[in-house]
């Protein structure tokens, strides 16, 4: 479609309109994107509307038929297997950013219970919602639409419940609403298993010591991001969740069987196919700094799609902030004349803080780290 008909076909694209004020009414339901899909709209309100040009450009965009690596994690304490399974590891964590992982001893029952109790969760009582709905980040446990819903420039079709360190000592599971309180502290205490042992592979598929990434404190503190993603009556004017890579080391994501993940791969989208039992591992901005750019921290995004609601609940093990603030940088080991840093060394604060400054789909966040600016600017 071209530009102008596009216009003519969604007037609202070309008038102007107070965002802020639009964007502020809506805030105050703080019943989230579910609240408009209740009342049962026919199109979307103009904030979640992305630019013309974005559309547009979008029906240009290359898809790709490829798949996505999926590793069999069954017997990796099996000296011969581990190394085929390091090697199927590294392979996909340098050259896709993200693989599969099955047969990695996560239950499907803690797993589909896990999507449950946040359905019980989202489509449950509103007021048990409108108390948690905040963005202060102080709050170990809150809910809202959009974490950057007046930073971004086009809203996403999602509502997010987010857990912040579930597993430090100090966390009281009570806290938790009652709906997804068991299911959550469950799912949590399997995914941190996963994750040390996904740390280890990874640490050996760095030529490191099993345990180097773990004894850094990569492993240590998780978040539990759960997204809800209603169904959206016009999915080609939106998206799930914007391209953008994750604030974290290493992301381990449950999604449900609807699927909408795409990851950049070759210059192409690619779709990651839900696989019954399996779970999506991706490489974040951290791992890419410590590994020296070795392993890529690749951009993702949701498409908003007719089908739903969508679940899913991307576990960020993303460190923990200590005092004082530890220095993150490339792994010495990595380095040497010919590899030398590409990054400095950052506090996590720093990282986070800049995280949160910007829209999620912020473009080359990882430039600014970096020991030398480099110029070009390609996705
Ligand atoms: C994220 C994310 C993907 C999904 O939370 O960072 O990319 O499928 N989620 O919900
Ligand atoms: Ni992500």
């Amino acid at each position: 479609m071209e530009i102008s008909s596009m216009r003519q076909s969604f007037p609202e694209l070309a008038m102007d309109y107070d965002r802020t004020a639009e964007l502020k009414a809506f805030d105050k339901t703080k019943a989230g994107v579910k609240g408009l899909t209740d009342a049962g709209l026919k199109h979307i309100p103009k904030i979640f509307v992305r630019p013309p040009e974005e559309l547009a450009e979008e029906l240009n965009c290359p898809r790709s038929n490829l798949r996505v690596p999926v590793i069999d994690l069954a017997g990796i304490d099996i000296a011969d297997r581990r190394k085929e399974t390091v090697e199927e590891v590294k392979v996909a964590a340098e050259k896709w950013g993200f693989f599969q992982v099955v047969n990695h001893e996560i239950p499907l029952k803690v797993m589909d219970g896990m999507i449950h109790g946040l359905r019980l969760f989202n489509e449950g009582d509103q007021e048990v919602k409108k108390e948690l709905y905040t963005r202060d980040r102080r709050r170990k446990v809150r809910f809202n639409c959009n974490h950057d819903l007046y930073k971004s420039q086009t809203a996403n079709w999602r509502d997010t419940l987010t857990i912040s360190m579930l597993a430090s000592d100090s966390f009281d599971p009570e806290i938790l609403p009652v709906s997804c309180r068991e299911t959550t502290t469950e799912y949590a205490r399997h995914v941190m298993k996963l994750g040390d042992a996904l740390f280890d592979l990874l640490s050996e598929a760095l030529g490191l010591k099993p345990d180097h990434l773990r004894a850094m404190e990569c492993a240590k503190g998780c978040t539990l991001v759960c997204h809800y993603y209603p169904p959206c009556p016009e999915p080609e004017l939106t998206l799930g969740a914007s391209t953008h890579s994750d604030p974290s080391f290493l992301t381990v994501l449950l999604q449900d069987q609807i699927g909408a993940l795409q990851v950049i791969h070759e210059d192409q989208w690619v779709d990651v196919e839900p696989i019954p039992g399996g779970l999506v591992v991706n490489i974040a901005d951290l791992l890419q700094i410590l590994s020296n750019d070795k392993f890529k921290s690749i951009q993702h995004r949701v498409v908003a799609k007719r089908a739903g609601p969508r679940i899913s609940v991307a576990c960020f093990f993303s460190g923990h902030l200590t005092v004082p603030p530890k220095p993150y940088g490339p792994i010495k080991e990595l380095l040497s004349e010919e590899s030398p840093p590409v990054y400095r060394e950052i506090t996590l604060d720093e990282y986070v803080g800049r995280f949160f400054a910007g829209g999620l789909e912020e473009k080359n966040k990882l430039d600014c780290f970096k020991t030398r600016k480099v110029a070009d600017a390609s996705f």
